[in-house]
């Protein structure tokens, strides 16, 4: 009973100050240009004017890592380095073929499905070791996954990469935290990549050599080595790391289906997709040019420009307070996990 009161009454001051927080994470375009003024001036020979995207590309460094076969170097991989992945700051393909003008490397994993788990162990061994301390954030996608990048820069830029977190599209399953969708994409922080290498790599309990999917495995490996599972929705509790195909959205994700049975946050069925998302999984070689043309050639005549704001960079306690927030999140999903 006083245990009961007790949560009741930590619950509402954890409440009320994550709502006082929230109120000062955000700042206006105008503190932005002052905070860009003062880049600029210690840079005299950058132009005054840069955009928020260039600004962040070097505030928030993303190394991408994608996984590949050889067969697809010359198709999906080829087209996904001239769209999104040269927006990233670094950008590796693992492969099980050596191509230096792609940027693929042979991880020397035979490649079939079941060994994707072992090939994604091998390609956040590699980055680790030759990369783990020049990028902030670590992103794994896979070739049919496309990324806005500035958006995924737009989000990740108030947290601390030094801090034990991952994004992406939350799973549930028959561990706590559940974990995030492979093919939609997933984000490490610098700290969970180190984690990942020192404590779950040598480690069968940790991190067991199981024959299950990749995501689902990476997941329980960065529980059990204390990496939080983020949370990636925006304010109306719509998705930004989508695990589907744009075109897919509306008719396919409905009740009974397999991702009702999987989801970790409740699905508003009419409005699932936030303005401001990072990742569309199940996307052809065809798709990545024509999501091109609408992110980035298309103008609507006419309409005013959208105003933004850079969100403000989380202090420590602030960085802790929001760990303590993601990592106590329940999923929403009413169905029963024996299903799973
Ligand atoms: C793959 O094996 C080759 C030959 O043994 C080796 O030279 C190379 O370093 C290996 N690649 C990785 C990423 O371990
Ligand atoms: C793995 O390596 C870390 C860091 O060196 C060490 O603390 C830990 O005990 C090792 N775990 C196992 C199971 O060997
Ligand atoms: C779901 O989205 C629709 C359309 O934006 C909105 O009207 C409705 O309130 C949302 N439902 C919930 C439960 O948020």
């Amino acid at each position: 009973m006083y245990r009961n009161v007790l949560c009741l009454v930590l619950g509402l001051i954890a409440g009320m100050q994550l709502t006082e927080f929230w109120g000062f994470l955000t700042f206006t375009a105008d503190e932005y240009e002052s905070t860009a003024i003062a880049v600029d001036n210690a840079a005299p020979t950058l132009p005054l004017k840069v955009s928020l995207a260039d600004w962040l590309h070097h505030q928030t460094r993303v190394l991408c890592m994608v996984l590949t076969m050889p067969k697809d170097h010359a198709t999906k991989a080829a087209k996904l380095k001239a769209t999104w992945g040269a927006r990233c700051n670094k950008l590796i393909f693992l492969s099980s073929l050596d191509d230096d003008a792609l940027g693929a490397v042979n991880l020397n994993v035979t490649e079939k499905r079941s060994n994707l788990y072992t090939k994604v162990r091998a390609g956040f061994a590699y980055v680790y070791k030759h990369y783990g301390e020049d990028y902030d954030w670590f992103l794994k996608a896979d070739d049919d996954t496309y990324v806005i990048m500035e958006n995924l820069r737009h989000f990740l830029y108030p947290y601390d990469p030094e801090a034990p977190v991952y994004f992406g599209y939350r799973f549930r399953t028959s561990y706590p935290q559940g974990y995030m969708s492979g093919g939609a994409g997933y984000v490490l922080s610098r700290d969970a990549l180190r984690r990942f290498n020192l404590f779950a790599l040598n480690s069968t309990k940790f991190c067991p050599l199981l024959d299950r999917p990749e995501d689902r495995q990476i997941g329980y490996c960065l529980l059990n080595v204390g990496v939080i599972a983020g949370n990636t929705r925006d304010d109306l509790g719509r998705e930004r790391f989508l695990p589907m195909n744009p075109r897919h959205l509306i008719p396919e994700v409905q009740p009974g289906t397999w991702m009702d049975d999987t989801f970790y946050f409740k699905i508003n069925y009419s409005d699932f997709c936030s303005d401001t998302t990072i990742s569309f999984h199940y996307s052809k070689t065809h798709d990545f040019d024509l999501y091109e043309y609408f992110l980035y050639k298309l103008r609507v005549l006419g309409r005013s420009e959208t105003s933004y704001t850079l969100p403000k960079r989380l202090d420590g306690k602030q960085m802790e307070q929001m760990l303590e927030y993601w990592s106590a999140q329940k999923s929403e999903n009413p169905t029963e996990l024996q299903r799973l």
